[in-house]
């Protein structure tokens, strides 16, 4: 069992910005080793544009991933709230948040990837979050971890998963997962904190600005949660950044840095191979232009 796992695409149509190619040809080079599953991990767009959902629909098409059996996709901050793209915007961004129909533009996002929810099983049809579903021996759960829109999340990019949530997917783990199977989760925001270079101002600073604004809230609680779900892997992106890491029993994927990772043309994407001799975790770097692998770490 192979899965590839890309998240942040940050797809801009409205401001114009030149990565249309660039994901063009991650998923190229990414569907073309035929992986048994594909995640993305959210924040496919920029600003939540139509026109960039709609972007990768017709990348998915072409590749002939979008297929609820080939590919799964859950949302990120962006796709429901957008973003500020200029001083202006920024100033006038809260309200634009304030003003957002949350639940509106979520089941916006996925009416892009219908295709994608074939097969999961879900509390109703009403409830998109959580997901369940099942990729071979594998089992795939989805949470929401988008927090509302409020006056300590002014940003709209901190994560949480409230206690109804939870119960939901509690619920849906009863009903169709069988004891003892592999569950993988895939979920928008990242377990650990942000640090950067403290030895300088802007480092401080930035570290400080990230931290209030980026969070998991009550991820340790989370976590022990998970682990008690019986959660072996954590797919996730927001924090622009490719890293393997393991927090207690369950390892972590971060594809954060599949786009956006201050190269022009370098892509970058997790493989995760399950086999009978163990599981291997790797980071994949490769030039869009060239296809040429740059690096595996
Ligand atoms: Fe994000």
């Amino acid at each position: 069992m192979t899965i590839a796992h890309i998240s942040d695409l940050h797809l801009n149509f409205e401001g114009k910005h030149t990565n249309y190619k660039k994901v063009e040809n991650l998923l190229k080079e990414v569907t073309s080793l035929e992986p048994d599953h594909l995640v993305i991990s959210g924040d496919i767009s920029e600003d939540g544009r139509l026109e960039d959902f709609d972007f990768l629909r017709e990348l998915l098409i072409k590749f002939k991933y979008l297929d609820s059996a080939l590919t799964t996709i859950i949302v990120g901050n962006h796709d429901i709230y957008g973003t500020a793209l200029s001083i202006e915007d920024a100033l006038l961004y809260p309200d634009r948040c304030k003003g957002t129909d949350y639940d509106f533009n979520l089941k916006r996002f996925h009416s892009f990837f219908e295709e994608l929810m074939v097969d999961t099983h879900r509390i109703s049809e009403n409830d998109v979050y959580p997901y369940i579903k099942q990729v071979g021996a594998f089992f795939i759960l989805a949470l929401n971890s988008i927090e509302e829109f409020s006056t300590r999340n002014f940003t709209a990019s901190n994560g949480f998963i409230k206690k109804e949530q939870k119960l939901k997917a509690e619920q849906l783990l009863d009903n169709f997962v069988s004891k003892g199977s592999p569950l993988l989760l895939a979920i928008h925001h990242h377990f650990y904190k942000i640090k950067r270079q403290k030895d300088t101002f802007a480092g401080q600073i930035l570290t400080k600005i990230e931290n209030n604004t980026m969070k998991l809230r009550k991820k340790k609680k989370l976590l022990a949660t998970l682990e008690k779900w019986g959660v072996s892997h954590i797919l996730h992106g927001h924090f622009h950044d490719q890293k393997i890491y393991e927090i207690g029993n369950i390892v972590f994927s971060n594809s954060g840095g599949s786009i956006k990772n201050g190269h022009a043309t370098f892509a970058k994407y997790n493989l995760l191979e399950f086999t009978d001799e163990g599981n291997f975790i790797t980071t994949r770097t490769i030039n869009t232009e060239s296809f040429e692998l740059q690096n595996q770490v």
